[in-house]
């Protein structure tokens, strides 16, 4: 047995929305070893959002846990369950939006500590916010500013120092970098790498953008519509692709190998609606090699060699 930070099993969100019951996670379990980094891609609207929000605790799951160091959060009260939120915290896609633009850049880090009144005296917490700044890369002389003074790149350390500032185990990092130059991503992603060390994080990192999680994560899950649709390590995963979405979403990534000739696939056909979904496989709309039996069942999620998992008809 791993040492897990993070247990999920059988994750389920239902929306209610007035056109029916909208299915945004089906049926998502996955465990993250402590220290380690889970990357989830999928394109837009295949959940990945929903479930980073199930994770900290921003919604509650329709059914399924979330079992975080070994307790399930569903058994704990609400007071109990605010004493571990500061355990468990969120990063952003858009700092700017996430960000009170009335608020000061030491304010802003400062709230954080405040809220879960983790140092009472003032001197203290000015230390402290100061010290947070450090170890994000905002100079010190930006302590009064504004977001909107400040560059993507800034703005997304202010977001990660105030998750940083309730002294968190795992964080979740949604889209942390896509609202930024590349050239200002990488940077972040580096940043989010040493901090990952320095204070022994684990992460669940969220992109649509698999050439981002390369690099960074031990482990990837690939979502659909919802569903987990393949699981393997990071290197498997890009060596081995085995679903045709994932074969789909590698294909895009750009190779900076002017000589390697890479045959996009490009995906056509129809989308589902997630309202109201039949009892098929989500992707055998667009797939290329969709047959009779995809038309007929959910593909479930099997291991199909050691540690890489696939949910697909062509693998049964
Ligand atoms: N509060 C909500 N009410 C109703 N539907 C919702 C709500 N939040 C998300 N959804 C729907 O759930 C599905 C999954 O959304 P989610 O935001 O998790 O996707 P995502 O993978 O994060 O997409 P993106 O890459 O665009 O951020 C979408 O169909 C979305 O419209
Ligand atoms: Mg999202």
């Amino acid at each position: 047995m791993g040492d897990y930070i993070l247990e999920v099993e059988h994750l389920t969100k239902t929306f209610d929305t007035p056109r029916g019951p909208l299915l945004a996670v089906d049926d998502v379990s996955f465990n993250l070893e402590r220290g380690k980094i889970l990357g989830v891609v999928g394109e837009s609207g295949s959940g990945k959002s929903t479930v980073g929000r199930m994770l900290v605790n921003l919604i509650r799951p329709t059914s399924g846990s979330v079992i975080f160091d070994k307790v399930d959060m569903a058994t704990l009260s609400a007071r109990q369950r605010r004493g571990r939120t500061k355990d468990i915290q969120m990063i952003f896609q858009d700092p700017f939006s996430s960000l009170d633009p009335r608020m000061t850049v030491h304010q802003l880090i400062e709230e954080p500590i405040l809220q879960h009144r983790l140092i009472p005296d003032k001197a203290e917490r000015e230390a402290r916010v100061l010290d947070l700044m450090d170890t994000v890369g905002i100079a010190r002389r930006l302590y009064y500013s504004f977001p909107h003074e400040l560059d993507g790149g800034r703005r997304q350390r202010i977001g990660i120092a105030r998750a940083l500032a309730t002294n968190p185990k795992f964080i979740v990092c949604d889209e942390p970098v896509s609202a930024l130059d590349v050239s200002i991503q990488a940077q972040i992603i580096n940043l989010l790498e040493e901090l990952k060390e320095q204070f022994s994080l684990s992460y669940v990192f969220i992109t649509h953008d698999l050439s981002v999680i390369y690099y960074l994560a031990d482990e990837i899950i690939v979502m659909y519509m919802g569903r987990i649709v393949e699981k393997a390590s990071s290197d498997e995963l890009f060596a081995n692709p085995l679903h045709p979405y994932t074969q789909a979403l590698l294909s895009a990534i750009p190779s900076i190998d002017l000589n390697e000739k890479k045959n996009r696939i490009v995906l056509k056909g129809e989308i589902k609606s997630p309202i109201n979904l039949p009892a098929e496989c989500r992707f055998s709309g667009r797939c290329r090699h969709c047959h009779d039996t995809c038309r007929n069942v959910i593909p479930a999620l099997k291991e199909v060699s050691l540690g890489h998992y696939v949910a697909c008809t062509l693998f049964d």
